[in-house]
């Protein structure tokens, strides 16, 4: 099976830059180089599909998606707004379901997005995965024998570098119930901006680099490492 990773796509309303990065242009960018490649099984993308959390992002991206025709999902991310993005938005070709099967493996995307409380409007940098939803995969897992990824904004593992401020919260705990299950192949995350690959406990975990603008474990915070931006 083969499955393309993208995440931290950051898309704005009227194509505005992001941080002076084009964002738009480098996802039509992203999007032209899969078109080049062969029997893509499935997309998936890990949170930050907007930047501006506006429903036109939304509806660009769902549009250029559907020009692949290659079955893609989503999970949001803390620069998502989710009341857009599962409420008013209604996609017609990515999905947003929280459970898929993909040749034979089956996908979860977990919510980790949590509101800030201090501002109404906007969620915080640091993602959490409540204890409602964790018992929720825990069920979902245990019932499902299928090979599973599982899909999720925060990184649940650190990869070594600033950005691991900002990743899960509580995610020892978290990494401890996906111990739990043996079918538990694969985590997908993003947020960092940075590709990372790492086996913990039998377990791959794996971050995209964002198709906007990239980061590095090496860099001081939030310096944009020119020419890492991309999908795995
Ligand atoms: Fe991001």
């Amino acid at each position: 099976m083969k499955i393309i990773h993208m995440s931290d796509l950051h898309l704005s309303a009227d194509g505005a830059l992001v941080w002076k990065e084009d964002c738009r242009r480098r996802f039509l960018t992203a999007i032209r180089q899969i078109k080049m490649m062969r029997d893509i099984d499935a997309i998936i993308v890990s949170g930050d599909v907007s930047n501006d959390g506006s429903l036109d992002s939304y509806y660009f991206a769902d549009r250029i998606f559907a020009e692949l025709n290659i079955p893609t999902y989503w999970c949001a991310g803390n620069h998502d707004n989710l009341n857009v993005m599962f409420t008013t938005f209604r996609p017609k070709f990515c999905y947003l379901s929280n459970q898929a099967l993909i040749g034979g493996w089956r996908l979860y995307l977990v919510n980790s997005v949590a509101k800030d409380n201090d501002k109404p409007n906007s969620n915080r940098s640091k993602g959490i995965v409540t204890m409602n939803i964790r018992n929720e995969l825990d069920g979902q897992l245990s019932k499902n024998p299928e090979p599973s990824i599982i899909v999720l904004h925060h990184p649940p593992l650190e990869i070594g570098g600033w950005q691991d401020n900002k990743i899960l919260k509580e995610r020892e705990t978290f990494r401890e119930l996906l111990c739990h299950h043996k079918n538990v192949k694969l985590v997908l995350s993003g947020h960092a901006h940075t590709f990372s690959v790492k086996k913990n406990e039998n377990i791959l975990y794996s971050t995209a680099s964002s198709t906007g603008f990239a980061f590095s474990t090496e860099l001081p915070k939030y310096e944009i490492k020119q020419g890492q931006e991309g999908f795995s």
